[in-house]
């Protein structure tokens, strides 16, 4: 080899490093991008935002009335949702959050009203089960015969694509249950909340507040319900029709059944329990 030649070798041996250098880094990001995030959902502000700024490098998108507050924790992207109160806003919210994001897991979380007496404000319970409890049928009744809420019995939507009302497989309670991995990662940390203890149990969701306590303790009584909130149920309808991995965290603002007053500063503790949820989460898959 003369000169000349030792030359061009050197300078294609440095293209090639350049070149596979480059090469690197774009994987590199390209990886990253790949990462299907971890989506947190909040229904109001005080149930959101404060989530939303633990994030990273965050970018702001909406889509109809749903915030989505895009950012990373510990280098893995995060979305906060901030959905709106009620199950429509949660259905549409977690559907538009699928169908744009490609979520690995999706984690519902903010307030409740406690139907377990043993529960006080600021304990919190991890939705194991969650369900519908504004999916009802009223017994046969007719004119001048009053009402009677204790005889209606649950109905599932799911149950079958027919009639709800004249399906009898329809009356029953449809469960959906909390991601095995999720409720893992949840129990892992549950030392952190120093506010009250952590536990697991079922999440009974409609657009109702209950204040009667005889109709709470008929819930509790006939749907093992812990607590009741406005979301829970309909994001996790939408997260199993898409098989996305998805858990219930909510902590009790309030508790008609111990005199257990509403406080709204809940809804930040129980951020900061999700926070450490998420974090242990991401640990557990990457
Ligand atoms: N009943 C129903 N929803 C409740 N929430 C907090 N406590 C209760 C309760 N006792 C939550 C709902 C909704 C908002 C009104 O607060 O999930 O987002």
């Amino acid at each position: 080899m003369n000169k000349k030649h030792i030359f061009l070798a050197i300078i294609i041996m440095f293209l090639l490093a350049l070149f596979s250098g480059c090469n690197a880094e774009t994987k590199g990001e390209s990886e990253k991008e790949a990462k299907q995030p971890i989506i947190v959902q909040g229904p109001m502000p005080i149930e959101a935002e404060k989530f939303a700024e633990k994030l990273k490098d965050v970018e702001e998108e909406q889509s109809g009335n749903f915030i989505f507050y895009k950012g990373t924790v510990d280098n893995y992207p995060v979305i906060v949702a901030k959905t709106g109160k009620g199950m429509e806003n949660t259905a549409a919210a977690t559907a538009v959050a699928i169908e744009k994001y490609n979520p690995a897991a999706i984690i519902n979380q903010g307030t409740s009203g406690g139907h377990d007496p043993d529960l006080q404000v600021y304990d919190i319970v991890l939705g194991e089960k969650v369900t519908n409890i504004g999916s009802l049928k009223t017994g046969d009744k007719e004119k001048g015969e009053g009402i009677s809420p204790k005889e209606w019995v649950p109905m599932d939507l799911m149950a079958s694509e027919g009639s709800a009302g004249e399906d009898p497989d329809a009356e029953n309670i449809r469960y959906f249950e909390g991601d095995e991995k999720l409720l893992k990662a949840a129990e892992a940390v549950k030392e952190i909340h120093k506010g009250g203890k952590v536990v697991k149990g079922t999440i009974g969701s409609a657009d109702v507040w209950n204040n009667e306590v005889d109709r709470i303790n008929w819930f509790h009584e006939n749907y093992g319900t812990s607590v009741e909130e406005m979301e829970g149920a309909a994001g996790a309808q939408i997260a199993e029709a898409y098989s996305v991995p998805y858990l219930g965290i909510r902590i009790l603002s309030n508790n008609k059944v111990n005199e257990g007053e509403y406080d709204p500063n809940t809804a930040e503790a129980n951020q900061k329990y999700v926070y450490e949820v998420v974090k242990e989460y991401i640990s557990s898959i990457e």
